[in-house]
Parts: C-alpha cells; sequence; structure tokens
C-alpha cells in the first residue's frame, strides 16, 4: 500500500487526477468510478484538467463500482445519474462507453453476471477509483462482505443507509443495491481510494494497520498489488505510522521527479 498524505481534500483530488491522468496518456484505459462524496475533488480536478489542459477521456471507458436496487437509471440520485452530473457529462468520455450496473433489472442477479462480464470483456479495469464507508466499506461490500466476492446484491446496512439519506429528498435509501465485488474491485490492475474528513479516520486506520477481515472491507486492499491511499490530515488522524509514511511519500516524489526530468 502507498500512503500520500494530503494537507486538504483539494490537495487529495489533485494527486488522485495525477495518477488517472498518467495512466490517461498512456493510450485507451478503462476507470473503474466511485460516486458519494469523497471522489468529488477528484472529478472537479479532471474536470478542470478536460477544459484547460485537453485531458481527454475520448478513449476511456468507465465502470461505476454500484448502483441501487430498485432505482430507474433516470432517477435522480441513481448512481447512474449522479456520476453524469458530477462527472461525465462535463468530459468527453463518449456516453456508450459508460456502463453501470442496472438497479433496475428484472433479474438482478442475471445483471450482476452480465456486469462482471462487461468488465472482462473490457479487458478489465485499470485504475479503480474507490472512497471508503464510515464502517470500512468499499463499493458497497458491508462488512462481513467475502474478500473473494464478485458483483452481486447486497443488503445495505442501518449506518450506510443513513449516512447516504443526507443525498435523498424524503430520506428514504433503497435497501439493496448492486455492487462489485472485492473480488472484482481486487482484480483492477491500480486502486486508488480517496478518504477525508474525521468521520473517516477509523475506517482508515483499520484498512491501512488493521488485521485483513471482511469486518472491514475495505482491508481487503491490504493484498491489492498496487493500493494507494491519499488521505487529508483528518482522514488519517489516527495512523499511527504517519512519520514513516512521510518519509516513503517524500523519497518517492523525489524519486517520480528525478525519472520525470531524466525522461
Ligand atoms: C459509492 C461507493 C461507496 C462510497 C462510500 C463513501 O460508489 O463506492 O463505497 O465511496 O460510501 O461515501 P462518501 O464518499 O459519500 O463518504
Amino acid at each position: 500500500m502507498q500512503i500520500l498524505l494530503c494537507d486538504s481534500p483539494d490537495h487529495v483530488g489533485r494527486r488522485a487526477a495525477d495518477v488517472i491522468e498518467a495512466r490517461l496518456r498512456q493510450g485507451p484505459a478503462v476507470l473503474g468510478l466511485a460516486t458519494g462524496g469523497s471522489p468529488r475533488t477528484t472529478y472537479k480536478e479532471l474536470i478542470r484538467r478536460h477544459q484547460e489542459e485537453q485531458l481527454s477521456f475520448a478513449q476511456a471507458t468507465a465502470f461505476t463500482l454500484d448502483e441501487y436496487a430498485g432505482l430507474p437509471p433516470s432517477h435522480e440520485q441513481s448512481y447512474y445519474s449522479t456520476i453524469r452530473r458530477e462527472f461525465v457529462d462535463h468530459v468527453d468520455l463518449p456516453l456508450e462507453r459508460l456502463i453501470t450496473p442496472n438497479g433496475d433489472a428484472p433479474d438482478l442477479v442475471a445483471e450482476a453476471n452480465r456486469y462482471d462480464s462487461a468488465i472482462s470483456a473490457a479487458g478489465g479495469v485499470d485504475v479503480q477509483v474507490l472512497g471508503i464507508g464510515a464502517n470500512g466499506h468499499i463499493g458497497f461490500n458491508e462488512p462481513t462482505s467475502s474478500l473473494d466476492s464478485r458483483t452481486r446484491v447486497k443488503t445495505l446496512t442501518r449506518t450506510t443507509r443513513e449516512d447516504n439519506a443526507r443525498f435523498f429528498a424524503d430520506g428514504q435509501v433503497p435497501r439493496l443495491c448492486l455492487t462489485e465485488g472485492l473480488g472484482t474491485i481486487r482484480d483492477a490492475k491500480l486502486a486508488v481510494l480517496v478518504a477525508m474528513g474525521e468521520n473517516k479516520a477509523e475506517a482508515v486506520r483499520l484498512m491501512v494497520e488493521g488485521p485483513v477481515s471482511a469486518n472491514c472491507p475495505a482491508s481487503v486492499l491490504q493484498m491489492h498489488r498496487h493500493a494507494i491511499i491519499i488521505l487529508d490530515p483528518q482522514a488519517a488522524a489516527q495512523l499511527s505510522s504517519l512519520e514513516y509514511y512521510r518519509e516513503a511519500q517524500e523519497f518517492n516524489d523525489d524519486l517520480s521527479l528525478r525519472a520525470r526530468s531524466a525522461g
């Protein structure tokens, strides 16, 4: 795991955007997109780079991580609508290459299987953007999710429904969802998790420094071949090895600067 310590949520967004931009500049990329509050500064920065620095998504494909069951894509709180409103509609990603699980499909099990097959057919995810829930979930893999799970139907916990009630005018959050599994997420070539705010601090500590456990689903990233965790000071506050992460970060930054000036 690579831990990047940032000064602010905007700084988190810039560091995450750097990682995504680097991959986009290498050629056609398959992106995995999270929704919710955490990646907003990342998407805002990517949109800025698209508008001001010609960063293009024209060759990219994007898969969203999860979707509420029972909401048609046109519902304003579906993750399809949300990712369009907050990111995709502001860049040049072709809409036919924005792929989301259909939470309104008549057969959700078949839809989940279709989704995993579509990801494989696209060659797998190159860069997976993730947020983390206060209870340690990634995607909607709630605590006790199998560490090897694939895309499937899950029941949301009361905590997650309460956390997300702020997005629904009537406060009524669906009880079921479709989510990529922890195994699906682990298959991504690179995982970039962004977290900010003190209500994420305990989950971040368990993810980075706790045991790998289905009780903190994000801890599965300890077994990922390349996971980058980007934190603001509040989200990093409970980590015990901050000094080491800071040193490693300075060393890595120095190395990549030297590589860039050599190239
Ligand atoms: C949403 C998703 C979730 C969120 C998590 C944090 O697509 O994957 O795991 O990342 O619930 O939500 P926010 O960022 O709103 O705090």
